[in-house]
């Protein structure tokens, strides 16, 4: 499937993955809830059955294959990345280990980014290294340089852009050009831009992975995972993830389709609002550094603005050097940024990180304590006024 000719992605936003004409006129579709699937005969059962070895995954047959609300959700993703087809797993991590157990035997070689979403990184030290898949974690920033880490046997090359928690910005289609040289899949988690951001497909990449948790769903209430596949790597997904017994639910998919409805308006207001608060707190004589590639400042800004089309919510920033009972004190009490792990709802968060725990091949240094933030969607000055109070109980408690 390829994106809409023409149509700019807020009208296909509000159009695909819906057909009210086959719905009684209702104009979104229902949620099925479904194990059972009953045939009306022996030959539309036998038509009908998902042939693993052909890897024919046609029609509805039981509900871990996924219902019609499960192929509504993947029909619209794909047409908004621009890919074959997608498949549904019940979480972003979800999507992330099927999308790499695809590709990966015992013997094979895996290169990941050292910026890397922990819990991605947790499943190739603890789940792919006890069956045989050696894993090298290679600096995201490195360009074509990563020529020089390709083996014969590198079988997977994985993106993440930005980095977790330090958002360096990858150049994706200098490491896809390399790694298609050497017939290697690569996969990306593209959860940060989201598809209205950065479009994976048009830069080589064959796997393009959402926690759907996040922008997509975009309400903070549901886990949901998706991998959107190209021609070729739809067949080893999918059969990955209906082999391992990976679904979503139908409520959480039927409520990331309604969610996607709005992605665009979404996207653009964290966009102009983190771009606001990133620019305030760069001026902050508490601030060390802002980690936003949409700053011109920040050493990811050139391929940022030359691959992508706008920026998320989502950033970090590293305070100067100040006591624990002082950084308690600026994250304490917040009115409106509460403490949170996820990202990508409407409200804004913020969580304490430690980037210099979780890497190997690069090294992370700052002055003081490290913290994610999301930008919502609540009034800028309503959140510069709350980070203006949390700064002055940390200048109070130093
Ligand atoms: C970049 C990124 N990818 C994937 C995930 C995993 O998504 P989920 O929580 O739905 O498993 C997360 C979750 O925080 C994430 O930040």
């Amino acid at each position: 499937m390829t994106r809409r000719n023409g149509l700019h992605p807020d009208t296909i936003l509000e159009h695909v993955g819906r057909d009210p004409a086959k719905n009684f006129g209702i104009v979104n579709p229902p949620v099925y809830h479904a194990s059972t699937v009953i045939f009306p005969s022996l030959k539309t059962l036998l038509e009908t059955r998902v042939d693993r070895a052909s890897g024919a995954f046609e029609g509805i047959t039981y509900g871990r294959e996924g219902t019609p609300t499960t192929r509504a959700f993947e029909e619209a993703i794909t047409q908004l990345e621009g890919g074959y087809r997608a498949v549904t797993l019940p979480c972003g991590l979800g999507a992330i280990a099927s999308s790499l157990m695809a590709f990966l035997k015992a013997g094979d070689h895996l290169l990941m980014p050292d910026q890397l979403y922990a819990p991605a990184r947790q499943f190739c030290d603890d789940v792919l290294a006890k069956f045989g898949v050696e894993v090298t974690y290679y600096d995201g920033t490195v360009g074509d340089g990563i020529r020089a880490l390709m083996k014969p046997n590198t079988t997977v090359v994985y993106l993440e852009s930005p980095g977790s928690l330090t958002f360096e910005i990858q150049d994706v289609p200098a490491i896809t050009r390399v790694a298609k040289k050497h017939g290697a899949t690569v996969v990306m988690d593209n959860t940060w831009a989201s598809p209205i951001f950065f479009h994976p497909f048009s830069h080589g990449v064959d796997v393009v992975i959402h926690a759907a948790t996040k922008y997509i769903s975009g309400h903070s209430d549901l886990m949901l995972g998706v991998a959107v596949c190209n021609r070729a790597s739809f067949v080893p997904v999918k059969k990955t993830a209906s082999t391992a017994g990976y679904c979503g639910g139908p409520d959480d998919i039927y409520m990331a389709l309604r969610g996607l409805r709005t992605l665009g308006v979404r996207m653009r207001r964290h966009y102009e609002s983190a771009l606001a608060v990133a620019a305030w707190l760069q001026k902050r004589p508490e601030v060390h550094r802002v980690h936003y590639p949409a700053l011109p400042e920040d050493p990811g800004y050139r391929i940022w603005k030359r691959d992508f089309l706008g920026a998320s919510g989502l950033f970090g920033f590293t305070l100067k050097s100040c006591s624990d009972r002082a950084f308690a004190a600026f994250l304490d009490h917040m009115d409106l940024f509460k403490l949170g792990y996820s990202w990508g709802g409407y409200e804004s968060l913020m969580v304490p990180t430690y980037p210099s725990t979780l890497r190997s091949s690069t090294r992370w240094e700052a002055p003081g304590p490290s913290i994610r933030i999301h930008v919502g969607l609540e009034n800028v000055n309503d959140l510069l006024d709350d980070l203006e109070c949390g700064f002055a109980r940390l200048r109070a408690a130093a």
